[in-house]
Formats: C-alpha cells, sequence, structure tokens
C-alpha cells in the first residue's frame, strides 16, 4: 500500500545516501507503479492546485493538480526534478537558450508526453513548459532536489519567449484562472 509518510521517508532516505536524482526516481517510479494507490492516498483531485507535501533545504516534494488544458510558461528550476504522473497526462516541452540572443530568448528543443505510471527525471539546467492537455484533472508528484520555494530561477514569457525572473504568484494565478474557466464552462 502506498502511504504519504512512507513516500517521505523513502524519498528521504534515497537523497540522504545519493543526492542525485537517481534513487528518488526509483521511489517515484516504484509510487506511481501503482497509481490507484497513490489517488486513495492523496485523495482525488478536486481542483487546479499545488499542495506542498515535504519542503526543506535539499528536498521537496509537491502534488501538482493540473486543471483541464492549463498551461505554464517555460522556467527552469536550477535543481534536479522528478515528475511521476498517478492519473491523467502532462505534455513537457523542452527549450534552449538560443545563444547569444538578447533577452535570454529560447527556442523549443524537444518534448516528452508523460502519462499514467510514468517517472521522468529532469536535469538541473532543464527548461521546460508543462500543458495538461486532456479534459479532466492530471495529477503529478514533483519531487525536487532542493526548496523549490526559496531558489531563484527564470520563467520566460510565453508570447515573447523572454528570459525574466520567477515569479510564483504569476504562476499561481495560472492555476486558479485555469479553476475559474472550468466553473465558467
Ligand atoms: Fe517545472
Amino acid at each position: 500500500m502506498f502511504s504519504l509518510d512512507r513516500f517521505i521517508a523513502d524519498c528521504r532516505a534515497a537523497v540522504a545516501e545519493d543526492p542525485s536524482h537517481k534513487a528518488v526516481r526509483e521511489v517515484v517510479a516504484r509510487a506511481v507503479s501503482a497509481p490507484a494507490q497513490v489517488l486513495r492516498a492523496l485523495g482525488e483531485p478536486k481542483r487546479g492546485e499545488v499542495q506542498s507535501l515535504y519542503r526543506s533545504n535539499g528536498l521537496t516534494i509537491l502534488n501538482v493538480i493540473w486543471a483541464p488544458w492549463t498551461t505554464i510558461m517555460p522556467h527552469d528550476h536550477r535543481m534536479w526534478a522528478v515528475i511521476g504522473i498517478y492519473t491523467g497526462r502532462e505534455d513537457n516541452i523542452f527549450w534552449r537558450r538560443l545563444p547569444a540572443a538578447e533577452g535570454g530568448r529560447i527556442e523549443a528543443a524537444g518534448a516528452k508526453a508523460l502519462s499514467e505510471r510514468h517517472a521522468a527525471p529532469l536535469g538541473r539546467d532543464i527548461i521546460h513548459s508543462v500543458t495538461n492537455p486532456i479534459p479532466r484533472l492530471t495529477g503529478a508528484i514533483h519531487v525536487y532536489g532542493g526548496d523549490f520555494f526559496d531558489t531563484a530561477r527564470s520563467q520566460w514569457d510565453p508570447e515573447t519567449l523572454v528570459e525574466g525572473p520567477y515569479d510564483m504568484a504569476k504562476t499561481m494565478r495560472v492555476f486558479a484562472e485555469a479553476n475559474a474557466f472550468q466553473t465558467k464552462s
């Protein structure tokens, strides 16, 4: 059975043993290999939101619920991450910096479609944007190798693809607006 306390303890032990993403990826992969158990433990997703499940200097664990068709602008993390999907889908676009471009502009470099049971590692310098491409809520466990809420990083304007400082409030507004849109339609 999946237990949240056990999962957090396993992630902490994994990072203590190996500060890279590798051991944590195995913990996340094991968890989402039984997605119904994760769903039961975390609760049926009700609305788009970011729930902080655990936070320390070296480790952050989030339960990220994506409302249908939510897209979050390109951003980096400056720490490794592991994304495990327990219900729904996440489409990731990966971006790279254009050499010598003004404003730190980026171009699309690749993509990865994540589905239930996938546990994908992201390197510390990855720039990605994320979309929930399906008409229902997606639930994902995101684990980061640092304090996700207290690390300076970048986001890119989704229209101009120009770099700016990461703005957590703006990200939270995207989640809130996606919920408002769902309620209206
Ligand atoms: Fe991200």
